[in-house]
């Protein structure tokens, strides 16, 4: 990485994505690999790189071994949607995996808002990475000395708002979610290969999600989302020993529930148990909170989104439209 080729950058010109940047799928790989941000600067160990100079090194474990850990974070209206509590996952997930983070949770977090700034967005998602940094081709982390800390700030448009209105179709798939005993889904870790198994099932399946159950054949989770189902008036999802992750936007679903005063459980649950159901959602920093109405070629419920699941969507987003940590200040 050539430092010398470090931005200098002028004082942040805040504006709204075009609709056409919006309609950019930011995670899912479209033809051109791109964050969606005209011009835009990537954070690489302290300094804001172009997208063409933002590079690392070929013998960085995260790349050889998918050893590091990330966050995906959005931000809406000027504002970092859950900072702290991603923050806080990330340093569970790098404590989990003997892996110090360069740098304080207060630097940190400047640093995510810095590179919003210097992005010009005020509506988007954030990919914080740390990985484990240079070393030799063998896999022992203690040749890695120096962790390395990229922040890409992109646009957003995970699914279109017709999902949001219609519901997702979602196949099992063959594919377990990794064992806790294995390697824990509760770490945040870059190696995403069993997702990303998955996730080709249920691309070659035609579906929008691939459902992924445990060694014990209950579910755990979707590839980047948790799931819920609702039966008769409550909500119920895996606990995280099922094999899924302590989801920032699952948390705000047991807030949300809490204040319409609808009861919440963490239960195990089955594939049966989703075909049965009166509604279902997924939940996701990318995704947010999207319904589910096909599962396996049965409808759930009524095979419309349901009234839970609606009130449910629309007093998130009116939390991510009123709260989080400013980044123009
Ligand atoms: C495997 C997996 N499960 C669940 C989630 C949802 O977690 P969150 O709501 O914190 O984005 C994600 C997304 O980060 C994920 O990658």
């Amino acid at each position: 990485m050539k430092t010398s080729d470090a931005l200098v950058i002028d004082e942040p010109k805040t504006h709204e994505p075009t609709a056409q940047a919006v309609a950019e799928p930011a995670i899912e790989s479209g033809p051109r690999a791109t964050t969606g941000v005209k011009d835009a600067k990537i954070y690489i160990d302290g300094k804001f790189y172009t997208e063409a100079d933002a590079k690392i090194s070929v013998l960085d474990h995260g790349l050889l071994y998918g050893d590091g850990i990330f966050e995906g974070i959005r931000f809406y209206h000027g504002r970092v949607f859950r900072l702290e509590e991603h923050l806080a996952r990330l340093w569970d997930s790098a404590h989990s995996i003997c892996l110090e983070i360069p740098m304080s949770m207060r630097d940190m977090t400047e640093a995510v808002l810095e590179t919003i700034r210097q992005n010009h967005l005020r509506n988007g998602y954030i990919r914080l990475l740390v990985t484990r940094g240079i070393g030799n081709l063998g896999l022992n982390p203690t040749q890695c000395k120096y962790p390395s800390v990229i922040i890409i700030a992109a646009t957003i448009a995970l699914y279109h708002e017709n999902f949001y209105r219609k519901g997702l179709t979602i196949v099992t798939c063959a594919t377990r979610r990794s064992s806790p005993a294995a390697l824990n889904p509760a770490v945040k870790s870059l190696n995403y290969l069993n997702n990303v198994m998955a996730r080709i099932e249920a691309n070659l399946a035609g579906a929008d999600e691939a459902l992924m159950l445990n060694d014990a054949g209950n579910v755990a989770e979707c590839t980047a989302d948790n799931v819920f189902i609702i039966k008769r008036g409550q909500i119920f999802t895996p606990p995280i020993t099922a094999g899924a992750l302590r989801g920032i936007t699952r948390s705000i679903v047991f807030e949300i529930a809490a204040e319409l005063g609808i009861k919440i459980t963490e239960a195990d649950i089955t594939r049966h148990d989703v075909f049965v159901a009166d509604e279902c959602f997924l939940t996701g920093t990318a995704a947010e909170i999207i319904p589910v109405v096909k599962a396996d070629g049965r409808l759930i419920g009524n095979g419309k989104p349901g009234p839970i699941t609606a009130r449910t969507i629309a007093r998130f987003r009116e939390m991510t439209r009123e709260t989080g940590t400013p980044i123009f200040v």
